[in-house]
């Protein structure tokens, strides 16, 4: 299993105090030193964490891949296509929301997402689409022509009691297991973390993880170096 870091709360903590510090660029050189496989950020249309610069400077710097999370709003979708990320990942955009709340309607938004997959593909990008994981957008992923599915572990991450989050690991480990079927790749991510990571890893379809929140909060401990590598060992199973 792959190891993504979402480093966007590294620019909240830097745009805290309007300077040039925390630098999201100097954050992802030392993830992919700690062994991460890519840089995923997140260019909000408020630009409330990353900003247009963070991007460029990223892309220069980034040897690993960069994942960039996007609404499908026109103007990002341009940027997207100017910056050419390996792969971006599709996710619905909500200005009041503190995070990505829920999956992206892959069903009831079927052609605008097309057109934009399409785009993404003449310019040698893959994308992803951040879904809840339900039988009809996983089915509606493949018919739009993504090259991978993100499922949205939110549920399985918030889960109070053990009996819930075996419940969502199960439909997780089904709708995996289904995306695999229909040749999709499969990430998944949201509010994934030091002590829920590992049923997730022992879900064979699922390839790569996307965590940020929690390997900050980590890292205001031990550091971000070492609290990279701790997820990694978590991850790959190789001890840190
Ligand atoms: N995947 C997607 C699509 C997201 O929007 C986010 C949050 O930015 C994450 C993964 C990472 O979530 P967390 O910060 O809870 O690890």
């Amino acid at each position: 299993m792959r190891l993504c870091i979402n480093i966007d709360h590294i620019a909240t903590l830097r745009n805290a105090r309007g300077g040039e510090l925390p630098d999201p660029s100097d954050a992802a050189t030392i993830c992919e030193q700690a062994g991460v496989d890519g840089i995923v950020c997140h260019l909000r249309e408020d630009r409330r964490h990353i900003r247009d610069n963070d991007l460029k400077k990223l892309r220069k710097i980034i040897t690993t891949k960069l994942d960039l999370e996007m609404s499908i709003a026109p103007d990002i979708v341009r940027i997207a296509l100017m910056i050419k990320p390996e792969m971006v990942t599709l996710v619905p955009e909500k200005r009041q929301e503190l995070t990505t709340e829920g999956g992206l309607d892959v069903v009831k938004q079927k052609g605008a997402l097309q057109k934009v997959i399409n785009k993404f593909h003449d310019n040698g990008i893959l994308v992803s689409v951040f879904i809840n994981p339900a039988q009809d957008h996983i089915d509606a992923a493949k018919y739009i022509g993504a090259d991978m599915v993100e499922i949205h572990t939110g549920e399985y991450s918030e889960a109070r009691s053990a009996r819930e989050k075996r419940k969502h690991l199960v439909i997780i480990s089904q709708m995996s297991r289904l995306a695999r079927k229909l040749e999709l790749s499969v990430n998944a991510g949201h509010g994934l973390n030091y002590s829920n990571i590992s049923p997730i890893v022992k879900i064979r379809e699922i390839e790569e993880v996307s965590i940020g929140y929690a390997i900050i909060v980590r890292a205001l401990s031990v550091g971000l170096e070492t609290a990279v590598r701790e997820m990694v060992a978590l991850v790959k199973g190789k001890s840190s």
